[in-house]
């Protein structure tokens, strides 16, 4: 008997022999004679609707087991449905009860729960038709990421995630010990003695795998990361998390306009497999979440997106009919407000700002001529806001040294960063997308803590 997957059965329609499903009852019908039930397997949205008339073995029995959440597995024949709804059935000829749940105590009852609800079980979320079209396009989004690069000849790279230093100078970094935290051990002028740590000296959760990821550009000129990076920063916001995961890619003998164009290119291609691959659950999204998210994605595919320097943006904002809650002033970061504006409402796309002050971005970006800004560029997405930061990187040995001092780094902690630029030196590039957000911006979630499986935020570590 063949076992076959529910989306399966729902694209190819009638199937002549005897088939088999195995998934999770979502609601169960009872009438004289017979009962409906639909099945999910979470390869689709949609359930398959199952008939069992009271001629199936154990029909009395099995039945009683079968509540919504109980696990099944169905074997009959696809036969065209009558009612509304479907355009095919399976009619039971087998059924098999694996787990019950008992509708006093299973939490997911036929009714619509908030996200904020459904949160607190996250172990049993995921059988959610919301969860199912999120974790669903979460996948497609991953698969074509790496089409877009393996497409391209970009070598995918592994970079580490316990890391000695702090990318992004940021600080905002997790320790890592295995010291017994009850007994710190000392050194005679009373700090903690890292000598008698792991790695006898102290690391930490990686906040991004670029530095790494450069080192491998050096030798396989286009490579790219895909893994979980950390931040401890105290962000409770919509927007953050404590764990995301990124995607870096680093291009040797690239500059910042071939570093844009390829980012462009990159979102415009998730998009694209993303519509192609899960239309059913972008088309819920678009019905249940936020009705923007189909013609965004249209927009994203078919319109160029906006660019800018930051010092254009600064003059924008300056002269925006809005009252923003943080400055605006040549200097100051922009914060979310900002750049919400510019892209949600003054340019109604992705917007590209490049050429940051040097003060406010982070070391390894390169300086531009007139000392003050550096060659780098952030996207900004309508409703998220930052989404891809990104730069070209100072490839010049003496200008980088000065950079890293400046920012009140060690250049000795980074010889061998500083090496890439003694020893065959080249322009290059990249960018970090955050693949959350990237989730976000492309099922219109409004809590990044809904795009993840397990969450991980300031106070909430469950799971
Ligand atoms: O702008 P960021 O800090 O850039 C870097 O880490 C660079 N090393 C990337 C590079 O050039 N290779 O972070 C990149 C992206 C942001 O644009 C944002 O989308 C996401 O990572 N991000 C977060 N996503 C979720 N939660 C957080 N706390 C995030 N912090 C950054
Ligand atoms: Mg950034």
């Amino acid at each position: 008997m063949v076992n076959r997957r529910i989306a399966e059965i729902l694209r190819s329609g009638q199937a002549e022999e005897v088939i088999k499903i195995q998934g999770w009852v979502r609601t169960k019908r009872e009438s004289k004679g017979f009962s409906f039930i639909e099945v999910n397997d979470g390869s689709s949205l949609a359930s398959l609707q199952v008939i069992i008339n009271q001629d199936v073995p154990d029909y009395e029995a099995s039945l009683k087991k079968i509540n919504t959440g109980a696990s099944v597995e169905v074997s009959g024949v696809i036969v065209p449905s009558l009612g509304k709804g479907q355009r095919i059935e399976l009619k039971a000829q087998t059924v098999q009860v694996y787990g019950e749940a008992d509708p006093e105590t299973y939490p997911l009852q036929k009714k619509r729960h908030s996200f904020e609800f459904l949160r607190t079980i996250g172990h049993l979320r995921s059988r959610t038709n919301s969860f199912g079209a999120v974790f669903r396009v979460r996948n497609a989004c991953a698969t074509a990421v790496h089409q877009f690069f393996q497409e391209r000849g970009f070598m995918w790279v592994h970079t580490p995630i316990i890391t000695a230093s702090d990318c992004e100078g940021a600080g905002e970094l997790f320790s890592v010990t295995s010291l017994n935290l009850k007994d710190i051990p000392r050194t005679p002028e009373n700090n903690i003695d890292y000598s008698q740590d792991f790695f006898a000296k102290p690391t930490y959760l990686t906040v991004s795998g670029q530095l790494e990821a450069e080192v491998m550009a050096m030798a396989f000129s286009n490579v790219y990361t895909f893994g979980p990076t950390f931040r401890a920063e105290n962000s409770n916001t919509s927007r953050h998390l404590a764990e995301f995961w990124m995607i870096e890619p680093e291009m040797a003998f690239c500059d910042l306009q071939g570093d844009m164009d390829l980012a462009e290119a990159f979102l415009k291609h998730i998009f694209k497999y993303v519509l192609e691959k899960c239309p059913e659950d972008m088309e819920f999204f678009n019905q249940r979440i936020d009705n923007t998210v189909l013609s965004t994605a249209e927009n994203i595919i078919h319109n160029q997106f906006e660019r800018i320097t930051y010092t254009e943006a600064i003059k924008l904002l300056e002269t925006a009919d809005v009252q923003f809650e943080y400055p605006v002033s040549w200097g100051l970061d922009l914060q979310s407000e900002h750049e919400r504006y510019l892209s949600e409402q003054l340019f109604k796309k992705p917007t590209i700002v490049t050429d940051y002050p040097a003060k406010i971005k982070a070391f390894y970006m390169r300086l531009n001529e007139d000392e003050q800004t550096v060659a780098a560029m952030d996207i900004l997405a309508p409703k998220i806001g930052e989404i891809i930061g990104g730069s070209q990187r100072e490839e010049r040995l003496d200008v980088l040294e000065r950079r890293v001092i400046a920012q009140g780094m060690q250049p000795q902690d980074l010889y061998w960063y500083l090496d890439l630029r003694r020893f065959g030196t080249v322009p290059h590039a990249g960018f970090g997308l955050g693949f959350e957000r990237l989730v976000q911006f492309m099922t219109g979630m409004g809590n990044i803590r809904d795009v993840i499986p397990f969450p991980r935020t300031p106070q909430s570590a469950e799971f």
